[in-house]
C-alpha cells in the first residue's frame, strides 16, 4: 500500500527519497493498527478542534481546525539546520556536527533514540481511557492534543530510525509498536511509563512532572553532536509545552477549585463537596514529581559520561546558557551524597562527567520550584494557608542513590517500619484512588465543568471556554 506523502506533511524530503518511503510504508499501517487499540477509546468518528504541525514556521506549526483522530497528519518535522553548528560539548568540543551516524556510536545513538522514542506511544497508552471521564470538552480537547502529539513524536523517532538505522532501525521501530505500558512480559522500558494514569489528576500530576522530564531528556539531546537528533527534538520541544501547560494549568484548577469549597464551606475537607482535598493533591504530586524523578537514572553513571564525552547528549541549555563555562567538563568534580546500609550520610566526589543525569535533574527541579510557587500562588490569593511543597528527591525513590530507601517527604531517613506506618499520609491510599475515581464522571455539555476543577482561565486559540472544542457524531 503506497502511503500518499501530501498525507505526512514533512519538511525531510520524503518525496525524494523512496528507501525511507518504502520504510515507512511498512510501518505506517501498523501505527495506525497501534493507535486503533491502544489509543483513545470510543471517539473515533468524533471532530475534535486540534492543533495539526504542517511546517516548522511559526505560523505553520500551530494549524488548529476540526479533524478525526484517525485521519490526523503525523508529520515530520526538523528545524532547519543552524548555518556551521559546531558541537557544543565533550572531547570533539568546536568540530563540525554530523549529519550521518559515526558508525563508533551507533549502538549507543540507537538506544538514546529508542528510549527517548518509547515514552512517546507509552503515554498515549496510560492515557486510552481518560476520555471516558473528561470533565469538561475543553479538557477532552486538550487530552487529545497531548495523544497526537505524543503520536508525532514516535513517528519523530521513527523517522531516525528508518532514515539511519537500516534493518536494526526497521526492527526496533517495530518493537516501538510492541511494547505496551504496564504489561507484564512486554513492558514499556522505563518505571513511570508503565504506572497507571487512571483518574485527571494523575493524568495532570503526569503532564506536570512526567512529560517535565521529557522536556529536559529532549533539550539534552537538543545539545546533540548527531544534528538530525538535535533539530528534530528541538522542534518537539515546542510541542511539549503545551503539554506542560495542561498539566500545570490542570492541578492549578483543581488546587484553585478546593481553596474556593474550603472558603465557602470553612472545612479543610472539601469530599463531602465533591472537591479534592489539598492534602490528596499534596500525595499525587508526591507520588508523580518521585517517579519522575527516576527517569534521570543514577547520580553516578557511566553511560552519561560516555554520551557526554561523545557529543551524543549534553547538559540542559548547554550551548546556550552562558554560566556553563567549561564544555568539555574534565576538570572537576561533582558532590553527591551518599548514604551506607546503616544509614549514615557521607559526601562523595564524582567526576563531573559522571554526574550529568544529576545536573539535568537538577536542572528539571528548579523547573518544577517555580510550578508549586505558581500553585501557591493560588492558596495564597485565596487566603488559603497551606503550601504544596515538592519532596525530597530522597523520597520514593527506586533509582540511583537513595533508591528503594525509607525516606519521608522531607528526606528524612525512616525505619522500613515507620515508613510502612506513614506511606499512607505521603502517597495516595486505596481510599484516595477510589474516592478521586467517585468524581470521575464526564462532563460533555457545552461550556460545563465538573464540580472538582475550577474553568480555565481562557480557551484554546484564542477562543472561550464556552466552545466546542469536540463535535459529536452521535449521543455520547
Ligand atoms: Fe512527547
Ligand atoms: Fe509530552
Amino acid at each position: 500500500m503506497a502511503i500518499s506523502y501530501e498525507k505526512i506533511p514533512n519538511n525531510v524530503d520524503l518525496e525524494n527519497d523512496p528507501k525511507l518511503q518504502r520504510a515507512l510504508e511498512q510501518w505506517q499501517p501498523n501505527f495506525l493498527q497501534w493507535w486503533k487499540e491502544t489509543g483513545p477509546q470510543g471517539f473515533d468518528g468524533d471532530l475534535i478542534y486540534l492543533r495539526t504541525a504542517v511546517s516548522v514556521e511559526p505560523n505553520g506549526w500551530a494549524h488548529f481546525d476540526y479533524v478525526k483522530m484517525k485521519d490526523y497528519k503525523w508529520g515530520i518535522f526538523l528545524v532547519p539546520p543552524e548555518k556551521e553548528r559546531v558541537i557544543p560539548f565533550g572531547d570533539d568540543y568546536g568540530k563540525p556536527i554530523w549529519n550521518e551516524i559515526p558508525g563508533a556510536f551507533r549502538k549507543e545513538l540507537r538506544r538514546i533514540i529508542v528510549t527517548q522514542g518509547d515514552t512517546e506511544p507509552a503515554s498515549v497508552e496510560q492515557q486510552k481511557l481518560l476520555g471516558k471521564t473528561a470533565p469538561s470538552l475543553y479538557d477532552l480537547r486538550n487530552l487529545f492534543q497531548v495523544n497526537v502529539e505524543e503520536g508525532r513524536h514516535l513517528w519523530a523517532m521513527v523517522y531516525l530510525l528508518h532514515k539511519f538505522f537500516g534493518k536494526d532501525g526497521r526492527e526496533e521501530a517495530e518493537d516501538l509498536l510492541t511494547r505496551r505500558s504496564g504489561h507484564s512480559d512486554s513492558p514499556r522500558m522505563l518505571g513511570a511509563f508503565n504506572k497507571p494514569v487512571n483518574d485527571w489528576l494523575a493524568f495532570f500530576c503526569f503532564t506536570t512532572f512526567t512529560d517535565r522530564d521529557g522536556k529536559y531528556q529532549l533539550g539534552a539531546l537538543a545539545e546533540s553532536a548527531f544534528d538530525p537528533l538535535a533539530r528534530s527534538t528541538q522542534f518537539m520541544l515546542t510541542e511539549e509545552a503545551h503539554h506542560l501547560f495542561v498539566g500545570e494549568t490542570g492541578v492549578r484548577r483543581v488546587i484553585e477549585r478546593a481553596a474556593q469549597l474550603m472558603k465557602e464551606h470553612k472545612t479543610d475537607d472539601v469530599t463531602k463537596y465533591g472537591g479534592i482535598s489539598l492534602d490528596v493533591i499534596q500525595k499525587y504530586i508526591n507520588e508523580w514529581y518521585s517517579s519522575s524523578l527516576d527517569l534521570f537514572g543514577s547520580e553516578d553513571s557511566s553511560n552519561s559520561a560516555n554520551y557526554f564525552a561523545n557529543g551524543l547528549k549534553g547538559r540542559w541549555h548547554e550551548s546556550k546558557d552562558k554560566s556553563i563555562t567549561d564544555h568539555i567538563a574534565l576538570e572537576d568534580g561533582a558532590g553527591i551524597e551518599v548514604f551506607d546500609n546503616e544509614g549514615n550520610k557521607k559526601r562523595q566526589t564524582i567526576p563531573v562527567r559522571r554526574a550529568m543525569n544529576l545536573f539535568l535533574r537538577n536542572s528539571y527541579m528548579e523547573d518544577c520550584d517555580r510550578v508549586l510557587e505558581r500553585w501557591n500562588k493560588v492558596l495564597e490569593d485565596e487566603a488559603i494557608h497551606y503550601q504544596m511543597t515538592l519532596p525530597s528527591d530522597r523520597f520514593n525513590r527506586a533509582q540511583g542513590i537513595y533508591g528503594n530507601m525509607p525516606f519521608d517527604p522531607e528526606g528524612n531517613l525512616l525505619t522500613r517500619e515507620e515508613y510502612d506506618k506513614c506511606v499512607g499520609k505521603f502517597l495516595p491510599t486505596e481510599s484516595d484512588y477510589k474516592y478521586v475515581q467517585s468524581l470521575m464522571k464526564p462532563v460533555y455539555e457545552l461550556g460545563k465543568i465538573a464540580g472538582w476543577i475550577a474553568p480555565p482561565l481562557r480557551g484554546i486559540n484564542g477562543n472561550p471556554f464556552e466552545f466546542a472544542y469536540v463535535k459529536f457524531s452521535h449521543d455520547k
